[in-house]
């Protein structure tokens, strides 16, 4: 496996995988090419990926918001999981978090989502029941 930070050239290949992987995808919004490509060149985000055989296998998104570092946006290939592809990337996001000077890293999980909340809870993350999300969208499609 080798790790290595993706730049807007990966755009094809962190959409595909983000596809394979089931996760949500708003090609007219947060996950259009400009936006994403606009993502990838702020200096407080950070795009990971795996690759085994130059083959992208598992991708995360940093972001640090000056307060506290976000994981987002992971996924891993179905034919790679269950072999710790999902912890290393979740190591890697953290160390370059930690040297940005975080001491908090979160994410947010879908309650349905049983096997991320297993692994973030393997990573040693807290689970709060007592915190709603909340959000306001300029429309639908963002
Ligand atoms: C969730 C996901 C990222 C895990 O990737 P992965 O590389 O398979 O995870 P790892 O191999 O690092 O698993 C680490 C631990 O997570 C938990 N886990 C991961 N997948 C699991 C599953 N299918 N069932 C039960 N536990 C699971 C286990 O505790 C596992 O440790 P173990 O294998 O020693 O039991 C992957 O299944 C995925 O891409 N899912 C779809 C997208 C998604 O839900 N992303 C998360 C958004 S928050």
């Amino acid at each position: 496996m080798k790790i290595k930070t993706l730049t807007q050239d990966d755009y094809d290949i962190i959409i595909d995988l983000w596809k394979r992987a089931g996760l949500s995808y708003r090609p007219n919004g947060r996950d259009s090419r400009n936006e994403v490509c606009r993502q990838i060149k702020e200096s407080n985000v950070l795009f990971i990926g795996v690759f085994e055989n130059n083959v992208l296998i598992g991708v995360v998104v940093g972001s640090d918001d000056g307060r506290k570092g976000w994981i987002n946006r992971l996924a891993v290939e179905p034919r790679h999981r269950r072999k710790g592809v999902a912890q290393f990337l979740i190591n890697a996001v953290e160390n370059a978090l930690r040297k940005r000077g975080r001491k908090i890293i979160c994410t947010l999980i879908e309650d349905w989502n049983e096997n991320s909340l297993k692994l973030f809870e393997k990573c040693n993350y807290v689970l709060h029941r007592d915190i709603f999300y909340l959000s306001k969208r300029e429309n639908e499609g963002v």
